[in-house]
């Protein structure tokens, strides 16, 4: 497992929200917001050479987006897709699986989002909900659970063999931001719908979900699908980080995009109004 930078904050701490103050890790200054929106942009530009590469090469990439409620994941997914082609970056956000899919193979609902040539998907969230949320929820057995950690590294592994290049981000929020960020979402009428009973429940079992995280990661971060860590304390350095991360696993190049020559109006089409 690997830090996407080393400017960031130390590691998440599985501290007690009840307990004794705990020490303030030292916040980096943030990033001045001129500075951050042209870093942002030139990073955009990449992402269109990537998705012009991918096009042009056939490359399937899937990029994983895991992490606590509220650490950001949405929000890095919306600045990678905003000059992107829908066609080229999907992004799946799978709902709670229904009746019918909780019979099936567990991974099943998720390979049918698997890209095919020159596509790019961003999972936001992905078949470690079962490490997840329904470890710690109690929404699957633990034989259930037991076989997912044993098996997802071989599923992987799969996929990597097959060619796709598998990219799995974990962004880390402290507890005090979590909820501070859960609370300015209560107010907000464009925001409040990213707040669900979901969201409540997982300040109560912070450590849960702590515990949960830890041992996905003793299961889960292997040389062929390494798990890559994005501090998230501060979200315009995670995005940053996280994508200009993804940028340089990835080996694209410049791929020319073909010269586009607008033709002339035809004389007899002026003046009309449409
Ligand atoms: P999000 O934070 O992704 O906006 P929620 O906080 O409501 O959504 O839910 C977190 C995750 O838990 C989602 O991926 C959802 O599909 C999953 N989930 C919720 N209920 C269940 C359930 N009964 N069984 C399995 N997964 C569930
Ligand atoms: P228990 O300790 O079995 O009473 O479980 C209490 C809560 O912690 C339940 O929601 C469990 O699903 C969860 N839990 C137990 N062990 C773990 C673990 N190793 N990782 C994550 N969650 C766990
Ligand atoms: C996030 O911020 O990580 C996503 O919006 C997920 C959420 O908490 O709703």
């Amino acid at each position: 497992m690997t830090k996407t930078s080393d400017d960031a904050a130390p590691a998440e701490r599985a501290t007690k929200r009840s307990g004794k103050k705990k020490a303030k890790a030292a916040r980096p200054a943030k990033i001045p917001n001129a500075v951050y929106e042209a870093e942002l942009f030139r990073l955009q530009a990449e992402l269109v050479k990537l998705q012009l590469w991918a096009q042009a090469t056939g490359a399937r990439v899937v990029v994983i987006f895991e992490g606590r409620d509220a650490a950001g994941k949405g929000g890095t997914i919306k600045r990678i897709t905003e000059y992107l082609s829908p066609r080229v970056a999907r992004i799946a956000a799978l709902p709670t699986p229904t009746e019918r899919e909780r019979t099936q193979w567990y991974y099943q609902r998720y390979i049918e989002h698997l890209p095919a040539a020159g596509e790019i998907v961003l999972f936001d969230r992905s078949w470690y909900n079962r490490a997840g949320v329904e470890r710690v929820m109690g929404f699957c057995t633990p034989q259930e659970y037991a076989q997912f950690m044993r098996q997802t590294p071989i599923f992987e592994q799969m996929l990597v063999e097959d060619g796709i290049l598998l990219r799995k981000y974990w962004f880390s929020v402290s507890d005090d931001e979590q909820l501070k960020r859960f609370r300015s979402r209560l107010g907000d009428p464009v925001r409040q719908w990213k707040l669900s009973p979901m969201d409540l429940e997982s300040i109560n079992r912070w450590e849960d979900y702590s515990r949960a995280k830890d041992e996905m990661l003793v299961h889960t971060d292997v040389p062929a699908s390494p798990w890559y860590i994005v501090e998230s304390d501060i979200k315009k350095h995670a995005r940053l980080n996280m994508i200009s991360h993804l940028l340089s696993t990835i080996p694209y190049t410049d791929v020319p995009h073909a010269k586009v020559e607008l033709p002339e109006r035809p004389a007899a089409s002026n003046g009309y109004v449409r």
